[in-house]
């Protein structure tokens, strides 16, 4: 046997509804704010996510599925979707082609993580992005998108969290406060820290290095340096937010791990699900699009991690909802009649299952049984010479002969009623 590699995991009948019945409820709230579906290649070039991601990011330091290809090429299995709709949004000239380009996309990410509960090298993102509109309405907007997913979801115990990280005008002056801030202490820091320190300050407040703690509690807050549009930017998305009436909580440690977030980041966490209770993440990133080689447009958009949705579900959420009708057949004869009333009952619509292996009427039962059928159809020869149908309510065990030609809609009925 040849197993599945570390981290990584199969999808099986009775867990794979709850997965569908996710997706299902995440098209229907994203198409009821506006977005539509696109879908992109698992493969890019690595330099979309060192550009997009950032080198300073541990995604890209540390976590890439990259490798040569045969043509030399430099490719990486995505590890997460925004700098891949980006590429979309310019490469396919969105702007022109939509009224207002809202996307989103569903599909596996890879991450070489160390993985534990909810965290995954191969997981599955819904992913939904939004660009060209600067107006915190739309950071409001998102927030409220999110969290109606994760309610819809069933999901409780949740907690939204925001903050604001400043723009490209305000992120140099609270850089420097990091640094003067850290003093000597930064020799006190773990080596990621201390390089951090060095490349992106901001990065500290990533640190999940217990010792590192009592200082980086000491930094300064990213909001007490914002500047004034970016000030005027975060507090029209928290009274926006009380006009959707959605509860949150101020963060100042929530700077995201991923280099192009500006102004409004965000996470759900919670859901009762473990250590890894980020149920969702994302944020602004307003000079994103144009450090890819696109025009000066802004963005927006989140995350949800599906493995994390449907731990946190309700146990009763997405279960299987299946009526499977079975057929019976006694004798070579009644053989063909059966195959007939099989073909007919799946075009009706209704799931239908026959046994082919010639068994006895009392395995042909069992093996009804164990497919949990709801009704039993029973045809033999004398069925046949009677143009009737023998059916069978699996529940009650009550039988009943049935004319053949009005046999389908008695069974439909039966379906529906149960
Ligand atoms: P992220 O925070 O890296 O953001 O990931 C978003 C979500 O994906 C997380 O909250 C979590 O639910 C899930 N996730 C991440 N890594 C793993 C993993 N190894 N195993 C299982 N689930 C995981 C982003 O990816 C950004 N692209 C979000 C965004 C979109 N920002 C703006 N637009």
């Amino acid at each position: 046997m040849i197993p599945a590699i570390r981290g990584t995991h199969d999808i099986l009948p009775g867990e794979v509804e709850r997965w569908q019945h996710v997706e299902a409820v995440a098209r229907r709230v994203f198409e009821r704010y506006g977005y539509a579906e696109v879908r992109t290649p698992v493969i890019e070039k690595e330099e979309l996510f060192s550009k997009g991601t950032g080198e300073t990011t541990d995604i890209v330091q540390k976590e890439m599925y990259a490798f040569t290809d045969k043509g030399g090429e430099r490719i990486t299995l995505r590890p997460e979707a925004t700098p891949s709709l980006v590429r979309v949004f310019v490469e396919h000239s969105l702007e022109q082609a939509m009224a207002v380009p809202k996307i989103y996309l569903i599909g596996p990410m890879f991450r070489y993580e160390r993985p534990q509960k909810g965290r995954y090298r191969q997981f599955h993102q819904l992913d939904v992005e939004v660009f060209g509109v600067s107006d915190p309405a739309i950071d409001a907007e998102i927030l409220d998108l999110a969290w109606t997913l994760v309610t819809d979801l069933g999901i409780s115990g949740i907690e939204l969290v925001i903050n604001s990280v400043g723009c490209a005008a305000c992120r140099p002056a609270f850089s420097a406060a990091l640094i003067a801030a850290l003093g000597e202490d930064v020799a006190k820091l773990c080596a990621d820290c201390q390089r951090r320190a060095t490349t992106n300050p901001l990065r500290i407040f990533d640190c999940k290095v217990p010792q590192d703690q009592p200082v980086i509690d000491t930094l300064p807050h990213s909001v007490d340096y914002l500047c004034a549009s970016c000030t005027q930017h975060f507090d029209t998305v928290v009274k926006h937010l009380g006009v959707y009436g959605i509860p949150y909580r101020l963060s100042h440690r929530l700077v995201r791990g991923l280099d192009y977030y500006t102004r409004t980041t965000f996470e759900i966490l919670g859901g009762n699900i473990g250590a890894q209770n980020a149920i969702l993440g994302g944020g602004r990133y307003d000079g994103l699009v144009k450090q890819l080689g696109g025009p000066d447009r802004v963005g927006i958009g989140f995350a949800a991690g599906i493995e994390r949705l449907v731990l946190a579900m309700p146990e009763q959420a997405g279960t299987a909802n299946r009526k499977p009708v079975f057929v019976a057949a006694m004798g070579e004869t009644a053989r063909d009649a059966a195959l007939a009333l099989l073909r007919d009952l799946r075009r009706a619509g209704l799931e239908a299952h026959m046994e082919y292996e010639g068994r006895s009427i009392k395995s042909q039962m069992k093996r009804a049984d164990r497919l949990k059928a709801v009704v039993a159809l029973i045809l033999g020869d004398n069925e046949l010479a009677s143009g009737v149908v023998a059916v069978k309510n699996m529940k009650t065990s009550e039988q009943t002969l049935v004319p053949r030609d009005v046999v389908l809609e008695h069974v439909a009925r039966m379906v529906a009623l149960d």
